[in-house]
């Protein structure tokens, strides 16, 4: 049976771990992540973006994901990622969501507030987990493309007052991650992210975790990150072997084949980060 991130949270706090949460698109993808993680005995987190739900539908994102939970005995939630209203939650959560992420960073923070009291209301009600942000990340992640110039990191005194306010049951820090890949080497703020907390009982989530050095993840788990964020890091490996079968193999149409070193390729990444998060062990 899936599961909201309730209780992979709390574990995850006492452990000093994070459960990692991998954006995945279609079977070949949430095969592969579900795969990995039950063969490393991890819990973990499966996450779809707006744009993922309006191409595959919610009903084949949960109804593979409760396959899934029903073929492996680890703990698998499947979580709505940066959803920006509380219609389309409550869609996906009618279909069968176990928790959802209300993306309302880019408003004032009174307004954030607002809309974040609405979502926990009606998904506590259902005994979905909610995640909200405070602060602003760079990058694109999907159709959402924020420039550098709009990134704001988190206020620490804020985060607690949000966390307070809304009820939310874990936050989503800006410390200078970004979506998609860097320029440079990130520069992480630790000292922010030690501040947030102190303040700040709920877990911390590291979104744009991708094209970040592992220790400087893992030193973002030491100072409170439960959850870490997944995506470009899947995407590009994926791509890649697709793309070289075709180049190796231009007349290849079938898709057991041809997908085959993908989900090869993507396990490998996959494997790597759920040791990043040292969940591994934890289901
Ligand atoms: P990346 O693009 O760095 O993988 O970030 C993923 C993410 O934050 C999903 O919400
Ligand atoms: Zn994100
Ligand atoms: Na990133």
């Amino acid at each position: 049976k899936l599961v909201n991130t309730y209780e992979m949270f709390q574990k995850a706090q006492a452990g000093k771990y994070a459960i990692p949460a991998f954006n995945i698109h279609n079977l070949e993808t949430l095969q592969v992540v579900v795969e990995t993680a039950a063969e490393l005995k991890s819990p973990v987190i499966l996450a779809g973006t707006p744009s993922t739900i309006s191409y595959c539908g919610p009903e084949f994102f949960v109804a593979m994901a409760e396959t899934a939970a029903s073929l492996y005995n680890i703990p698998i939630a499947i979580h709505l990622d940066h959803f920006e209203n509380l219609k389309d939650i409550q869609r996906c959560v009618e279909a069968g969501f176990t928790s959802c992420m209300i993306d309302a960073s880019h408003d004032p923070f009174e307004e954030n507030v607002r809309i974040v009291k609405e979502v926990v209301a009606y998904a506590h009600s259902k005994g979905v987990t909610v995640e909200a942000e405070l602060g602003r990340l760079g990058g694109q992640e999907d159709d959402l493309i924020v420039d550098e110039k709009d990134a704001k990191f988190t206020n620490p005194a804020q985060a607690r007052e949000f966390v307070e306010r809304t009820g939310i049951n874990s936050l989503a820090v800006a410390i200078g991650t970004a979506h998609g890949l860097y320029k440079g080497e990130p520069k992480l703020d630790f000292e922010r992210l030690a501040e947030i907390q102190n303040q700040v009982d709920a877990p911390l989530v590291l979104h744009g975790a991708s094209d970040v050095p592992v220790e400087a993840v893992q030193k973002a788990i030491d100072l409170g990150v439960c959850k870490v964020n997944v995506a470009t890091d899947l995407k590009i490996p994926f791509a890649n072997a697709v793309k070289s079968y075709f180049n190796e193999n231009p007349e290849a149409n079938d898709p057991r084949k041809y997908l085959a070193p993908a989900k090869e390729a993507m396990a490998k990444v996959v494997a790597e980060k759920i040791r990043m998060c040292r969940s591994e062990g934890k289901a």
